[in-house]
């Protein structure tokens, strides 16, 4: 079976999910694209879109409608191939080809319209009971040997295969969040994995212009790997200093160590919060399991998610409370756990910025360092500057640096990761920090 073969019939579990909703926009576009393709005229495309909610894949058809719109008119080129033999005008262009990419879809409820798929892409909610169940459903159903690409963020990729019966015809096709806009695919193989299934999955990635990290077939994989135990050590440092700063203010603290000393694009409470705070404990509480050597728990962000401060994102996108208040996008307030309510931010952070200290001379933030083709040189002006400082600001910065790093060659040493390398691209692409955590500007 050749690739558009293939991918004649998709279907997408969880399509209306945060996760499903962006693999159902990339793949309508896909077999869009493949449909046009005169070898392919004898082929009938079809996407089946499954959901547990009639009315959420109707939502999700609006917004797919939209997408397509927005990326035919921002790059009419990219359409204009499609219909080059009419003397349709752009509007019409745009249209016709919305139309066609919403024609492909075939949104449905029943679990059994995926048995008729050749490539299921299983982004349905992180729920190793239920994955098994849907997996294993279609493929007892399904005479067509149908192949398996599982969004899973934590859970092993050979515990899948064994329960669902899959023998070797699922692996892992981490896409990250939002699917369409990330570049980063983290591919998760097993020992058993069909090595056609494994050759295929590259084309996808390569055609929707995706880059792959392989990673080994251990909970968490190279992505949550760092980012939980990152995560668990700012934890750490937000409860050390609480005897003397308080919680308040020690928690904003490790935020801005995090992003401005650290140069991220978020602080790590930030981050915990744009990802919500339960899927952060949701994701501990699969891994901690397979990891013997360490207690992947934190009874605070248990603490946070039972008094319901989680975070997440309204159905605008915009972020919710979490760790941290949100107005227009900006941090604006802290959680008290104590008394129940935030803290507004004016009233804590000059204190907390004299406790830190200031930034290293030639300090740039984020944003101009990623655009700068002098990348490496500043941050290590930066980063030695930050050394020299000695402030509780920049000991703080370097300690969570080299954490950063000892995270990072664990996932090589335990095999999680091949390489350093490995490391460091999906922690480039995946969460866009400016360089990796394995280097040397901390040593
Ligand atoms: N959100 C992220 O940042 C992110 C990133 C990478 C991977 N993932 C993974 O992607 C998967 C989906 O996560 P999400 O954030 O999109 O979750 P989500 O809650 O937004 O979506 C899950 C979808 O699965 C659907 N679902 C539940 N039971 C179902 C069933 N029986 N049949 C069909 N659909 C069913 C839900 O209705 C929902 O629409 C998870 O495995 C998650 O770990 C999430």
């Amino acid at each position: 079976m050749n690739y558009a073969n293939r991918l004649s019939n998709v279907s997408v579990l969880g399509a209306a999910g945060k996760m499903g909703s962006g693999i159902l926009l990339l793949m309508s576009q896909e077999l869009y694209d493949l449909s046009k393709q005169p070898e392919n005229n004898e082929l009938n495309f079809s996407l089946n879109a499954i959901d547990i909610s009639t009315e959420a894949l109707q939502g999700i058809l609006k917004y797919i409608e939209k997408q397509s719109r927005k990326a035919a008119e921002r790059k009419p080129e990219n359409i204009r191939k499609y219909f080059s033999e009419s003397n349709l005008t752009e509007e019409e262009m745009t249209e016709q080809y919305v139309k066609g990419v919403l024609g492909i879809i075939h949104p449905s409820t029943d679990l059994m319209d995926a048995t008729k798929s050749t490539l299921v892409f299983e982004a349905a909610s992180e729920d190793k009971d239920l994955k098994i169940k849907l997996l294993s459903e279609i493929n007892k159903n399904s005479n067509l040997f149908p192949w398996f690409f599982t969004n899973t963020s934590s859970i092993p990729i050979h515990f899948i295969d064994e329960q669902a019966g899959l023998n070797g015809r699922v692996l892992g096709f981490h896409f990250y969040n939002p699917p369409a806009v990330q570049r980063l695919v983290e591919l998760i193989t097993t020992e058993n994995t069909d090595a056609l299934l494994v050759e295929t999955a590259h084309q996808v990635a390569k055609r929707l212009r995706k880059v792959i990290v392989p990673s080994n077939d251990v909970a968490g994989f190279i992505g949550n790997g760092h980012f939980m135990r990152d995560a668990l050590f700012a934890i750490s440092e937000v409860e050390r200093l609480t005897s003397d700063l308080g919680f308040v203010k020690s928690l904003y603290a490790v935020n801005s160590v995090s992003q401005k000393f650290l140069i991220r694009p978020m602080g790590i409470f930030q981050l915990c919060d744009y990802v919500g705070n339960d899927v952060v404990q949701f994701i501990l509480k699969v891994m901690n399991p397979y990891i013997e050597k360490e207690d992947l728990h934190s009874d605070l962000l248990d603490r946070f998610v039972d008094a319901g401060i989680k975070g997440g994102q309204n159905p605008d996108g915009s972020q919710k409370n979490g760790f941290l208040k949100y107005e227009s996008g900006r941090i604006t307030g802290v959680y008290d756990f104590e008394k129940g309510e935030y803290v507004d931010l004016d009233s804590i952070k000059s204190e907390v910025n004299e406790f830190l200290g200031p930034l290293p001379e030639n300090y740039k933030p984020w944003k101009e360092i990623i655009r700068d083709q002098e990348k490496e040189n500043l941050l290590t002006t930066i980063f030695s500057a930050l050394k020299n400082l000695n402030t509780p600001g920049a000991q703080l910065a370097i300690k969570y640096a080299l954490q950063s790093k000892e995270i990072g060659l664990n996932l090589v040493k335990d095999k999680v990761a091949n390489s350093a390398e490995d490391v460091n691209k999906v922690l480039l692409t995946g969460f866009y920090h400016a360089y990796g955590p394995v280097n040397e500007y901390f040593d």
